[in-house]
């Protein structure tokens, strides 16, 4: 299972936040019944450390201990201290797990019908999301649980130990508790999207006051975010700041989809709100820059969704040189991107996007983690979780530099390999 994040705790224990310097241990995590394992001969360890002089805070010639589902110790490989167990990763590269930010795994059916079409010159339209609506109602628990399940697998071989599902192609008060109990057995981070499209049968205004009312009050139960789709076609600002609004009073943390088929309100009322992340952002004018910049709100890029879509790709040079955070995440979903590839998102960010490979590994591990309000993944220094990832590489740019190719080789989630 993919890391169920903060709230409920697994196997996590309470790590500070403490750094590591040339060579660091943490008293945090220990967990006497379970063995040390120093993990050692690391080609390239990216730390992701804040208090590093480069962006991943990256250690040649590199080890790192492991104790009670926690880093203990990160440095150089000849000043490692003992351990229980020694693991020789051969000179391979060893990185945060990624932190998937954004994904729409709990549906049935696929559109790869829809997809050819778009291939074949149709353009992309919000309203193919009824589609996989009328088959995700049509779908038992069990099938549900079975696709999510064979979904994060597929996340979790490619690297992604934290990942964030939404609900929304129920859109109803049943069909959106359901999805989050689903998605909920998966991970901790999951996002009432109840707001995706006015399905058919209502009017705009109906849906709204179901969605703030009697719908919020089933899903908020299993949901720690709460989103809305803002856009042509779907819900205008007005109608997602009500949706924000009354989620944020039951307790639940807003994101958006914002920007992305056209200009729009969303990415300025998620600055104003002060929102963590907004996603999307494909389509930005000077003033959603400057507020995203002053806001601290960051900006997640999903380029899977312009590879699917053939829309322009988002201008994340622009972003980060405004100082605006960039993340990448996935969108995984039947529409618009059916990818659950982080290592296919970083090559388009590299080769599309204007982002270094290191730029892109930061915002597919920390910045995916600040993304979500995390603090305990992402990084790789004593006292956060064990979660990594161990590539057939040398080192992080092979995930840019060698595209299409499945270079992780190893996953542990919590301290143990998968
Ligand atoms: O993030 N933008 C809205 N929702 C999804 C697409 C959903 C679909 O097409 O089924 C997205 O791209
Ligand atoms: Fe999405």
């Amino acid at each position: 299972m993919v890391s169920t994040g903060s709230t409920s705790g697994g196997d996590s224990t309470s790590g500070g936040d403490s750094t590591s310097g040339g060579g660091s241990t943490s008293g945090g995590g220990r967990d006497a019944g379970r063995p040390s394992t120093l993990l050692t001969n690391i080609g390239e360890l990216v730390t992701n450390d804040p208090a590093a002089d480069d962006l991943l805070g990256a250690i040649h010639g590199a080890a790192l201990v492991l104790e009670g589902g926690r880093v203990a110790w990160v440095g150089p490989a000849a000043a490692a201290p003992a351990a229980d167990e020694v693991v020789d990763l051969g000179g391979r590269a060893v990185l945060p797990g990624f932190v998937d930010s954004h994904s729409h795994l709990v549906f049935a059916g696929d559109r790869a019908a829809e997809f050819a079409a778009r291939m074949a010159g149709e353009s992309y339209a919000a309203g193919g999301i009824r589609t996989t609506v009328a088959a995700t109602r049509a779908a038992t628990d069990e099938q549900l649980t079975s696709q999510v399940g064979r979904l994060v697998a597929e996340m979790r071989r490619q690297g992604t130990t934290t990942v964030e599902i939404k609900s929304g192609y129920g859109l109803t008060v049943r069909g959106e508790a359901r999805s989050l109990a689903v998605a909920r057995q998966f991970t901790d981070e999951t996002t009432f999207l109840g707001a995706h499209v006015v399905p058919d049968g209502t009017s705009p205004e109906e849906y709204v006051a179901l969605v703030t009312g009697a719908m919020l009050d089933a899903a908020a139960p299993y949901a720690r975010w709460i989103d809305v789709f803002c856009e042509k076609g779907a819900f205008d600002g007005d109608q997602a700041r009500a949706v924000l609004e009354a989620g944020a009073a039951r307790g639940l943390r807003g994101r958006l989809h914002a920007n992305q088929l056209g200009p729009g309100p969303g990415v300025r009322l998620a600055a104003e709100l002060g929102l963590t992340a907004v996603d999307h952002c494909t389509y930005l004018e000077d003033a959603d820059v400057d507020a995203l910049r002053d806001s601290g709100t960051i900006a997640t890029l999903l380029p899977g969704v312009e590879f699917s879509t053939k829309q322009p790709y988002p201008d994340a040079r622009r972003l980060l040189d405004a100082g605006v955070r960039v993340a990448l995440a996935s969108d995984c979903n039947p529409g618009s991107c059916f990818t659950s590839s982080l290592p296919l998102c970083i090559a388009l960010a590299v080769r599309e996007m204007g982002m270094t490979p290191a730029e892109a590994v930061h915002a597919a591990t920390a910045t995916g983690a600040q993304a979500l309000d995390r603090d305990d993944v992402g990084v790789l220094v004593p006292g956060k979780r064990a979660d990594l990832m161990v590539l057939d590489a040398p080192s992080h740019v092979h995930l840019a530099y060698r595209p299409g190719v499945p270079l992780v080789a190893g996953v542990w989630v919590g301290g143990r390999p998968l």
